[in-house]
């Protein structure tokens, strides 16, 4: 893993000392399991080699100082006043310092010792566009300050401080996945993760099938209240059904007969928001059996099915992600093609056979533009491994 040197020389320019460690976070694609994580579901997540990279250098002092190069902009606050969400000169933090400043809360809200430290942070995760930028950020935080302080934490946990970060500080109720994945990724394999028993394994992708991401370009606030709204309506699905059916605490507990029996006593948004976790539970578990046993052609189809599920019951898809599905399953050589992350714009995921790989990204593109009158940018990507933190030798 090779850091970008813009970054080794920005700090070196900005803090007149070198870096004493770089920690990097991948961001991730979902294959399976979409808006399941917060149901207790299942996912189908790959870690990608697009990553937060962060260098930095500890200070004797509590306040951490970071330069985004990306937006040319430069925050510090302080580790002991975080409650205010303000700078250490009073003024409200930016919205991108609120997920290094919520690690910084959750971290010592569970008695997890920190330093302040002066930092560059870089990503080559697009921001706002489903590959988990935001858990890429909160991940290379949580790494860095383990990495210094010589506590430590297993991945598992450090996922779920990272979440309760997003979810009490930053204030958006996601799930565990992107995290999760983040943390865990492994070279070449997908991961299969049940986020109720937190219980995972990697599968294998096949060696002659591309990832291929597509973005929109058109991007969408996670905090925006739509996805909230859709972890809202799955509660109240479960606070109606429960009446019926009482031993379920997660729509992941709903058979799909169960819910055809039941699903009329759901007002008709809720229905159709529950319907859609509730057959994607159960597609993801009939993927992973596909995966596992090599067809890629039947994991393929039922990425287009929750696909068509995402856009048509949980109404998070967008025109432009419907043109980038629909012009990659024509195209040869396409298995599968969905939208990953929360939706409403942002990328989608492709598998493609490798022999077909650059002539479909090339197609993609072409069609995308001539359809919807914008640039899709299209690459295609390696599922990567997990988080990690480098020394700098001599430092
Ligand atoms: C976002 C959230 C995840 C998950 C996905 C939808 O990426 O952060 O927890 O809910 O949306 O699958």
């Amino acid at each position: 893993m090779i850091p970008p040197t813009h970054l080794l020389s920005s700090f070196t320019n900005i803090y007149h000392h070198p870096p004493t460690l770089i920690a990097y976070a991948p961001g991730r694609v979902n294959l399976l399991g979409g808006h399941t994580d917060y149901n207790d579901g299942w996912v189908v997540p790959v870690a990608i080699d697009r990553y937060a990279w962060l260098a930095a250098r500890p200070s004797t002092s509590d306040m951490v100082t970071i330069h985004a190069l990306d937006l040319d902009e430069t925050a510090s606050f302080n580790i002991h006043q975080l409650d205010d969400k303000l700078d250490t000169q009073g003024r409200p933090l930016p919205k991108w310092v609120h997920y290094p400043a919520g690690v910084a809360w959750s971290l010592q809200r569970n008695d997890l010792k920190l330093t302040g430290f002066d930092a560059v942070l870089t990503s080559t995760v697009p921001v706002g566009a489903g590959l988990s930028s935001s858990a890429a950020v909160e991940v290379a935080f949580a790494v860095i300050w383990e990495s210094m302080m010589g506590w430590q934490v297993d991945r598992m946990s450090l996922a779920r401080l990272c979440q309760s970060a997003e979810n009490l500080y930053v204030g958006v109720n996601s799930g565990l996945m992107d995290q999760f994945a983040s943390l865990h990724g492994v070279l070449g394999n997908a991961l299969f993760f049940d986020c109720r028993t937190l219980a995972w394994e990697a599968v294998p992708l096949p060696e002659n099938i591309a990832l291929v991401i597509a973005d929109t370009n058109v991007r969408r606030s996670l905090g925006d209240s739509a996805y909230n709204e859709r972890r809202a309506a799955c509660e109240e699905a479960v606070r109606i059904l429960s009446g019926h059916l009482p031993n379920i605490t997660a729509l992941r507990d709903v058979e799909v007969h169960d819910f055809e029996t039941h699903q009329h006593l759901l007002p008709p948004i809720i229905q159709r928001r529950a319907e859609h976790v509730v057959r994607e539970c159960a597609r993801t578990l009939r993927g992973v059996e596909k995966l596992q046993a090599g067809d890629v052609s039947g994991f393929g189809t039922l990425m287009i099915e929750g696909n068509a599920s995402l856009r048509d019951l949980y109404e998070v898809s967008c025109p432009e992600l419907n043109a980038l599905t629909e012009i990659a399953i024509s195209l040869p050589g396409c298995y599968g093609s969905r939208l990953t992350g929360a939706g409403f714009g942002g990328c989608t995921v492709n598998l493609v056979e490798q022999a077909h790989a650059e002539s479909f990204a090339q197609k993609l593109s072409t069609a995308y533009k001539k359809q919807v009158g914008k640039d899709a940018t299209v690459w295609i990507c390696q599922a990567a491994e997990g988080a990690g933190v480098r020394g700098m030798e001599g430092e």
